[in-house]
Order: structure tokens, then sequence, then C-alpha cells
């Protein structure tokens, strides 16, 4: 399909999402709406793609980034008239020419394919996807004559009764022959209910032109409800939700809970791994094989390597090499790289550091830009003391070192191979190997000081 051309119109404000937000960047699980097409064109083989764009149309490019062409609808005077503004795009194109909205995210790439290659196959200057609907309700009526043939669409606004009645619908998915279509789209009036240039008019005017339109009726419309509300929003986000945990059910991946779990498209999961109840995990990331994550975690953006355990916790852009653990509660945040055999416990964030391999940071911690050595074993209430409030420094601890609960390490310091830091210590200066830094108040035992003051304070009181 290296010649097809697709316009995804996406100008439309979406007044019924009642949002700030263009429609077309709401998520369904994690992914704008208008990605999701953009995915399943990519899919399809089709990568010379225009995407209209009109309501919100910064931050709708900021969002599609390069890639794909941009055409700006700035007044939005209907569906015709959105393919209009891309007209530059159009100009030059031969073959097919892929028309969809920006709201049908579940569209399969094999449909489009089908479609086009109906069209090819066929001959025609139009191939119409439709489908049937119990209640058919906002959506653009099929008219056949009595041949069978696709004859027309009447949107729902300038429908007779007996119009609306009709249960095959337009699913706005259209793959026209480039020529045809530059040559009838100039034709297309606004004489309607909504005043509108009507894409869908197109039929029409090829019917009277004698031309050939072929009608694809699919038989799995789920695939082509638009989101036009939260609700069908939500209803999207649950179909596709379920669809990407039945694809990791089947590869050998364990879901404990199929309503509370999350596993965004791009998310790759090991065989035999478990996924425990209320976790998401998104963006790019990928997990082991043997692992267990969840329950109550949330993963983005990470790679967790083989028998990890991810128990309770929370990470961002951080990574675990193999038979590493975290949790509960444990915040792997940018950066935080753990190596083989890390232990990570209860209460710790780590911020851009690497920890070398099976070195322990157990309980209540902050490690943040910091290099861990390998078997160190990191106390209790250890804070690396990063930051001065204008500049980030480094913390260094070398392989087996023992720091004492409760230390601060204030950066930069290096802390060698193999030192032992006393608990409660205070570390502002470089720790040489083997040695042993100790900097704090020294003890002093009063004999008898309790025992007399207690005596006094009774007396008081009687
Ligand atoms: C359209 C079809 C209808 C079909 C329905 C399927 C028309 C006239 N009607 O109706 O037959 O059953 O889709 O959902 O086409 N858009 C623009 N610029 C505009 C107008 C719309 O870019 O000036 C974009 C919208 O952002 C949206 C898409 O086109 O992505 C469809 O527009 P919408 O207003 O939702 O059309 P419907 O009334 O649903
Ligand atoms: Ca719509």
């Amino acid at each position: 399909m290296s010649e097809t051309l697709a316009i995804v119109l996406a100008a439309g404000q979406g007044t019924r999402m009642k949002s700030d937000l263009p429609k077309v960047l709401h998520p369904v699980v994690g992914v704008p709406l208008v990605s999701w097409v953009l995915r399943s064109l990519g899919e399809a083989g089709v990568t010379d793609v225009c995407v209209v764009v009109g309501h919100g149309s910064e931050k709708v490019r900021e969002i599609l980034g390069d890639g794909v062409r941009f055409a700006v609808q700035s007044e939005q005077k209907g569906t015709a008239h959105a393919v209009m503004c891309a007209g530059d795009a159009l100009a030059d194109s031969e073959g097919s020419v892929l028309i969809l909205a920006g709201d049908v995210p579940m569209l399969c790439a094999e449909t489009m394919r089908k479609l086009v290659a109906m069209r090819e196959e066929s001959v025609a200057d139009l191939a119409l996807a439709t489908f049937r609907l119990t209640d058919p309700t906002g959506y653009g009526r099929i008219l056949r004559d009595d041949l069978g043939n696709v004859v027309g669409i009447v949107e729902q606004k300038d429908a007779t009764d007996e119009q609306r009645a009709i249960t095959e619908v337009n699913p706005a998915v259209y793959c026209f022959e480039a020529k045809k279509l530059r040559e009838l789209l100039p034709r297309v009036g606004n004489d309607n209910a909504q005043g509108e240039y009507y894409l869908p008019d197109l039929v029409k005017l090829i019917v009277e032109d004698g031309g050939k339109i072929v009608g694809m009726e699919s038989p799995n419309p789920d695939e082509f409800l638009g989101i036009n509300d939260r609700w069908q929003l939500a209803e999207a986000n649950e179909i596709m939700r379920r669809k990407i945990l039945r694809q990791h059910g089947e590869a050998g991946v364990t879901l404990l809970d199929i309503n509370s779990i999350t596993i965004g498209p791009d998310v790759e999961i090991g065989q035999d791994s478990v996924i425990h109840p209320n976790t998401v995990i998104e963006g790019k990331t990928s997990i082991g094989y043997g692992s267990a994550i969840g329950p109550n975690s949330w993963i983005k953006d990470s790679v967790v390597g083989p028998r990890c355990r991810v128990f309770m916790s929370h990470l961002d852009q951080a990574k675990m090499a193999e038979g590493s653990r975290c949790g509960p509660f444990a915040n792997l945040r940018p950066g935080a790289d753990l190596q083989e055999e890390v232990k990570v416990g209860n209460f710790v964030e780590i911020k851009n550091a690497v920890i070398g391999s099976g070195t322990s940071i157990s309980h209540l911690t902050y490690i943040g830009d910091a290099r861990v050595g390998s078997r160190s074993n990191i106390g209790a209430g250890t804070i690396t003391c990063n930051y001065d409030g204008f500049d980030k420094f480094m913390t260094e601890i070398g392989d087996d070192c023992f720091v004492g609960s409760n230390s601060t390490l204030v950066a930069p310091v290096k802390i060698e191979d193999g030192s032992f830091i006393a608990a409660g210590s205070v570390v502002t200066r470089d720790v040489p190997s083997g040695a042993m830094a100790i900097g704090r108040g020294k003890q002093e035992n009063k004999e008898q000081w309790y025992t007399a003051w207690r005596a006094r304070k009774t007396s008081e009181k009687q």
C-alpha cells in the first residue's frame, strides 16, 4: 500500500467531552485517541499521513510530533471542508486515499488494509465501510437501492423518519480513488440541516457521476465505535484494556485480577510472570520472565529483568536487573539502576543511581545521584545529601562497604571499597578503603543521674 495517503480528521472540538483538552488527545489505555489511529495506519503500512487539526492544534501537533504532516482547518465547516484543507497533501496523491476520523481508536490495521485492497481490486472510486447498530442514533444512515448498491448517506439531522429506521450506518472510514476525490470534492455543497460541507455527500456525487462504490459491511461493530463523550471514552478504554490483557494472558502471563490491572500497548512481559491486582504498567516498559509485579504497583517506562519482585512499589524510568527485589513502598525514580540481586526494601527512594549487584538497601533511605558498588549494605535511614539548593553532587560508595544506620553522606563524597561508616555519622570527607569513619558526638554516661533526678521530682510532687 505504498501509494496510499491517509487523511485523519481531527479538527473538531469534541463539545460533548466537556474538556479543555482537544477530544483526540484524550487517552485510551494511556495513548491519545488519534495516536491509536496513527498506530494502526503504521501497522497497515500507510506511511503518508496528513492529520487535519483545528481546535487545540498546537497541543495536537506537539503530542504527535514529526512523522506526520499537518493541515490546518481553522474554522470547522464540516468533514468535506476538512478534507479540502488537506488539499496540499491530496494534490500529488495517486491511488488510494484513506479518510478516517481521529476519534475511532479501535479501528484495526486489518480493516484498513482490507478496505484499500477492496477498492483497488474492484477498481472502485470509493470503498466504504459500513456496520449495523441496533440503535443507530447519531450516525449517518447508508442508503441502498433495490439492487443493494450504496447510493447515498443521509445524516441523522437531515433524515426522514423512514431513513432514521435504517440500522446500517456510516463509521466514517472511507477509501477514495485520489483523482475522483479531487474532482468531486469542490462540488460538495452545504445545503443541509447543519449548513456544513458533508464528506458523505461524495457518495451521491459519485453515483451521479456514474462512478463505482463498493460497500464493506464489517461484522465487528466495536471496531468502529467513535468517541464523543467521556462514557464512550471509558467504554473504549475498557475494551482496549481487556484486549491487551488477553494478549498477555495468551502469551503466558498470569493476571490475578483482570478488573484492576492496566497494561499499556507498548509493554512487554515475559512468560511465567505474575501480575497482582491494582497494578498499572505503562509506557515503554519491559518485564522479564518469571517476575512478580504488584499488588498496588505502578511502573512506567522501565526495564525490569527476569525473576524480579516488585512489591507495592512505584517505578518511573528505572531499571532492575535479574533477581532484584523492591518494596513494599519503594520509589524508584528516573535513573535508578539496580543490578543483579539487589534488595531494596520499604520506604526507600532511589534516583539517578547505579546500585551494584548483591547490595542491600533495606529500609527508610534516600539514595540520589550516586554510584553504589556490589555487596554493600546500606543501613536504615541513610541519606545522600545530594543537593545544596543550587547544584546536585555525586556520592560514591564502593564494593563491600557497610554504611551504618542513620548516616548522612554529604556529597560530593567518596566512600572507597571495603570501608565502614559508623551508625549516625555525618560524613563530609572521603573515606579511604578499609577505614572506619565515625562522625558523631561522643557518648557520655552520667552515673546515677536519672535515679537522682527522679527522686527529686517525686519528692517535689508530694
Ligand atoms: C460523521 C459523519 C456520519 C458518520 C459519523 C461517524 C459527516 C457529515 N457525518 O458524523 O455520517 O456516521 O461521522 O462517527 O461526516 N471534523 C473536522 N472538521 C470538521 C468537522 C469534523 O476535522 O469541520 C472531524 C472531527 O474532529 C471528527 C470527525 O471529523 O474527528 C467526525 O466529525 P463529527 O462532527 O464527529 O461527525 P459526526 O457528526 O459524528
Ligand atoms: Ca463523531
